[in-house]
């Protein structure tokens, strides 16, 4: 099987089962190289908005003799609203474009998402509880000493209401080494923005609160 890395292999395990998957912004494809390989899913759609990583996507299909897959030059969802799939991963990509290529998504978007922030994470869960998306599980990964989360949300039209806290450690926090480097991570820039507040005379009770979250956290997690 092609290889994945702990991040890619982290999506991979989300991904779980199913008939069809969009990848949008697939770039190498490597993820659905993988999930076809290991029979994990039918067909799937490669889509990027650059042709360049359309063109390696096709490049390592055909490398490793898989023609089950459909490639489509897409910014987000645009050019595959004629098609049928069951879930879709949008990863490697910004908390706030995952967010802005979901909304444009419309009904598009409201199967199962797979997505994976590297920025902006606080963001792109406000966005999904406001809009009626609801986080089944998160998922983390550490690759060359960087924590990752993996999101997997799906539509449910109602909105989730969520505590400061639940923004930078989502609701769902799995007692794992990985969420702990992540714990760790969230504290460190929680402490920055602290120092600022109390520069500024900003607010500072939700940050306390969250560094002792993460704090709580980084002590049970072995
Ligand atoms: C850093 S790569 C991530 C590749 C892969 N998803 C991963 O996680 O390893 C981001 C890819 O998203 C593509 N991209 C950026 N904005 C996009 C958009 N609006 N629609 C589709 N693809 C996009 C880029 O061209 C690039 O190939």
């Amino acid at each position: 099987m092609i290889s994945l890395d702990a991040r890619l292999k982290c999506i991979y395990d989300a991904v779980g089962y199913c008939d069809c998957i969009a990848d949008i912004g697939s770039d190498h494809a490597r993820l659905l190289i993988a999930l076809m390989q290991s029979k994990r899913i039918k067909r799937a759609i490669a889509c990027d908005i650059n042709e360049g990583p359309l063109e390696r996507s096709r490049k390592n299909a055909a490398a490793h003799n898989i023609t089950e897959i459909e490639f489509y030059l897409s910014d987000g969802f645009d050019s595959i609203l004629h098609c049928s799939f069951d879930k879709a991963s949008i990863c490697g990509m910004g908390g706030i474009l995952i967010s802005e290529i979901i909304r444009r998504g419309g009904e598009k978007a409201h199967c199962g998402l797979i997505l994976q922030p590297m920025t902006a994470h606080s963001e792109l869960r406000a966005f999904l509880w406001n809009n009626g998306y609801s986080i089944s599980c998160e998922s983390f990964a550490v690759e060359s000493g960087k924590p990752y989360v993996v999101i997997s949300a799906h539509y449910s039209g109602i909105k989730e209401s969520y505590r400061y806290s639940d923004l930078y450690l989502g609701k769902i926090r799995p007692e794992t080494p990985e969420f702990k480097a992540y714990c760790k991570k969230v504290s460190a820039q929680a402490r920055m923005r602290l120092k600022g507040a109390m520069l500024t005379g900003g607010m500072t009770k939700n940050l306390s609160e969250l560094i002792e979250q993460c704090r709580y956290y980084t002590d049970i997690i072995i």
